[in-house]
């Protein structure tokens, strides 16, 4: 990989080069499930919290017109879509953003949903492995997203098994979900490994995850709800970054979050 791709890259996860873990900062969201509660209005809600964030994870709508273009936080594309919550099966997506205007916005990796065991797994398969050949042409990284089947348990067997496809696929970062001994997940994951945050849960619980993730090999999280539905999103960025980045642990950081 040349010069630009590994610079991206370090953009994106700078914790790879100082042995940390990264923050990456999700607010794709509305791709799927159209609005959504804390990113009404990202230039009020989102764009203060950026300073705590290691890249922003976003679709090019929101980019291109709620962020400003003189931030400085590498940005991780979303360029697959094309289903919303509205449908049982949430498989059926493409390449929607072409890579043309990837580079035009200046971005520093591309992110793209595999769906493992589900309806479209083919279609989601080829069309990444087709990302990846352009992406790196460009010596533009390309993040997994991996979803599995909507009947099949997120654990181990079946998060691994999405993990390891997509990574042989050409993945340069793998965003799974954590599970029960996550360790081995990222054992057999050759690229680096970050976890989504989920569905809302307490700050002391999802700062309990992120510790977790972190001390079985994870390099960082790409959290979304668990920072911009906090009670105080700042606070919250704050406090997941103490944990991640800083190496502090969850209780250290969650009492720092009431105290603040
Ligand atoms: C889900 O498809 C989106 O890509 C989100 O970026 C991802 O799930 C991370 O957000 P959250 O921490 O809210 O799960």
């Amino acid at each position: 990989m040349d010069w630009g791709f590994k610079n991206r890259l370090n953009k994106v996860l700078p914790g790879i080069s100082s042995g940390k873990g990264s923050v990456m900062f999700a607010i794709d969201h509305g791709y799927f499930m159209g609005p959504t509660s804390g990113l009404e209005n990202p230039v009020q809600n989102i764009v203060p919290l950026l300073p705590f964030a290691d890249s922003l994870m976003l679709s090019r709508g929101i980019l291109n017109y709620s962020i400003p273009n003189d931030i400085s936080t590498p940005i991780v594309l979303r360029v697959s879509s094309g289903n919303s919550i509205l449908n049982e099966d949430m498989s059926n997506e493409k390449l929607c953003v072409s890579l043309e205007e990837a580079v035009r916005m200046n971005v520093s990796a591309v992110a793209f949903s595999i769906y493992v065991g589900a309806e479209h797994e083919h279609q989601t398969l080829t069309e990444f492995s087709k990302l990846v050949n352009e992406a790196h042409s460009l010596g533009i990284p390309v993040l997994a997203v991996t979803a599995v089947g909507k009947d099949m348990a997120r654990d181990l067997r079946y998060l691994s098994l999405a993990s390891r496809i997509a990574a042989e696929l050409g993945a340069d970062i793998v965003k799974t979900y954590h599970c029960e001994d996550f360790d081995k997940l990222v054992d057999s994951c050759p690229v680096p490994v970050i976890i989504a945050g989920g569905k809302k849960i307490s700050e002391l619980d999802a700062l309990k995850l992120a510790e977790k993730a972190i001390k079985d090999g994870a390099n960082g999280v790409d959290m979304g709800r668990n920072i911009f539905q906090a009670q105080d999103p700042m606070k919250m960025i704050k406090a997941v970054r103490s944990v991640v980045v800083d190496g502090n642990s969850s209780m250290e950081s969650y009492s720092k979050f009431l105290e603040d």
